[in-house]
């Protein structure tokens, strides 16, 4: 096998990244909330009813945001329902994915359980059937201290500290006909505007993500960003992208390469969103929120449950396992996000818990980690810092939709203190190691601290309740780093952590 070769150097760097690159989502979906992060009367389950069992996994996955509580049910969702007395809280029909939704988890208990659970909020507000007065009074209700009528009504539910909910979502997927109350470019723009210049009165230190289309593939992607950006781009900081992959035909070649179809996504929105700015002389340059990303399959029990089984209470929707594969290319997804980090601050693996999820849970019993839970909890821990600016060259394979996929994707993230160099890198090849070879400039005296390798001979394999750990990852890695060269064989389709410290 030819080798593949990076070089990277501290002085050439790609920029920044933002803790909330590693965010996650939470919708009032499936077992989410439902069964998820709440089951009052679970043995591990805390007085206001939170699965403590599911919050040690959340801060062991190294969570920083979590994106609430939609998706496309925020597009129906009225806040109010939400809060007060919980046995007077209505039930409402959820028409995003045909459940019963009893509000017993509204935003002061998602709030607080994030609160337990180390993470930062991401609030979406309704933009679907409902509009600017009700985005207001959530920020004056989530973030005013007290003294008006909807900070005065969350002390009266007793809240009395205010949220401080930094980060906030103008609706959900609006460009998307499935959603409710599914809007043109030019509604959506107006009303986001709008609804931005009133939330930023309430409270001017929030941040505001605006829909992008919902996945590149939209018929209207492309001209909807520039619409919708014409509208805010003064008014927000933030644009959204989500973007779903699932191996299909059984063609694990090409579902490994759709990363490389997830950057030319992303080169195409920062493009975009550098011709409005250019275009309104901006010298703010607009950020991105990839706000949704995972791999996710659907399965004939789901169809079954929203069309013939409709209306249950946290119904278990999307709960298909994930296999070794899926993990490889959640590791592709998340090295790609990286070697954006100059622009994407925000980022949110969709979703968190059940479904689709890399935490799973059983009605009263246990919980435990999918395969796709390690490479999130890697980058999280370990890609803090700056990215350097990687220059890799790699052996290349095709096949029927892709001209040339390079076996080796890489990115290199050098710590704060400067003290530490990790390096995440995939080998796409299905059968064969590959050797890497890397020209660390300006690093020299590191040592491998830990070369972390997430292989298994069987690709399906899932990790189950019964067979929790048949997915796991182990310190055997072969780096070894020498004046400053490094060297290693990463194995076939392998996800590789390498760290370096400073000797
Ligand atoms: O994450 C599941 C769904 O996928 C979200 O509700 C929606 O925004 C997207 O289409």
């Amino acid at each position: 096998m030819e080798r593949a070769k990076i070089i990277a150097d501290p002085e050439f760097k790609i920029g920044e990244i933002d803790p909330r690159l590693f965010g996650s989502f939470i919708e009032h979906l499936g077992r989410a909330v439902y069964g998820g992060i709440y089951e009052p009367g679970h043995s591990t389950a805390d007085e206001m009813g939170f699965r403590r069992d599911v919050i040690e996994l959340v801060r062991e996955m190294n969570v920083s945001l979590v994106r609430y509580p939609g998706g496309n049910f925020v597009s129906g969702y009225n806040w109010l329902d939400g809060v007060g007395p919980k046995d007077r809280r209505p039930k409402r029909l959820d028409l995003a994915w045909m459940t019963l939704e009893p509000n017993q988890i509204g935003p002061d208990e998602f709030c607080e359980w994030a609160r337990r659970a180390g993470v930062e909020v991401n609030m979406a507000v309704n933009l679907g059937t409902k509009g600017i007065e009700e985005a207001r009074n959530l920020v004056e209700y989530c973030n005013h201290p007290g003294g008006s009528f909807y900070s005065d009504m969350r002390i009266a539910n007793g809240f009395v500290e205010p949220h401080r909910v930094k980060t906030w979502c103008l609706g959900n997927e609006m460009d998307g006909p499935w959603q409710m109350g599914h809007k043109t470019a030019d509604e959506y723009g107006r009303l986001a505007v709008e609804t931005s210049r009133l939330m930023k009165w309430v409270d001017p230190t929030i941040e505001l993500v605006v829909c992008g289309s919902s996945n590149a593939s939209m018929p209207t992607f492309g001209a909807w960003e520039a619409t919708v950006l014409d509208y805010t781009y003064e008014q927000i900081d933030y644009l959204s992208l989500h973007q779903y992959y699932k191996k299909r035909n059984n063609d694990l070649e090409t579902f490994l390469g759709q990363t490389i179809e997830m950057d030319a996504f992303i080169h195409s929105v920062i493009s975009i969103c550098d011709y409005v700015g250019a275009k309104k002389k901006l010298k703010r340059k607009m950020n991105l929120s990839f706000d949704e990303w995972n791999v996710w399959y659907q399965t004939e029990t789901d169809e079954k449950i929203m069309k013939r089984e409709p209306w249950q209470v946290g119904p278990p929707l999307f709960e298909a396992p994930y296999s070794h594969e899926d993990a490889v290319v959640v590791g592709l997804m998340l090295i790609t996000l990286l070697r954006h980090a100059d622009r994407i601050k925000i980022a949110c693996m969709a979703q968190l818990i059940n479904t689709i999820a890399p935490i799973s849970t059983v009605a009263g019993g246990g919980a435990w980690r999918q395969t796709i839970f390690y490479p999130f909890m890697h980058a999280a821990a370990f890609g803090k810092g700056t990215v350097l600016d990687l220059q890799v060259k790699s052996p290349m394979y095709s096949n029927r939709e892709f001209d040339a996929v390079p076996f080796l994707d890489a990115v290199a993230v050098q710590n704060e203190a400067g003290r530490e160099l990790t390096i995440f890198a995939v080998n796409r090849n299905l059968t064969e190691p590959l050797p890497l070879e890397g020209d660390l400039r300006g690093i020299e005296g590191c040592r491998v601290l830990e070369h972390i390798v997430l292989e298994s001979p069987d690709w399906n394999a899932r990790n189950t309740l019964e067979q929790p750990n048949k997915v796991v990852p182990h310190q055997g890695g072969n780096a070894s780093f020498e004046n400053g060269a490094l060297s290693a064989a990463l194995p076939p389709l392998s996800w590789n952590v390498i760290r370096l410290v400073k000797a």
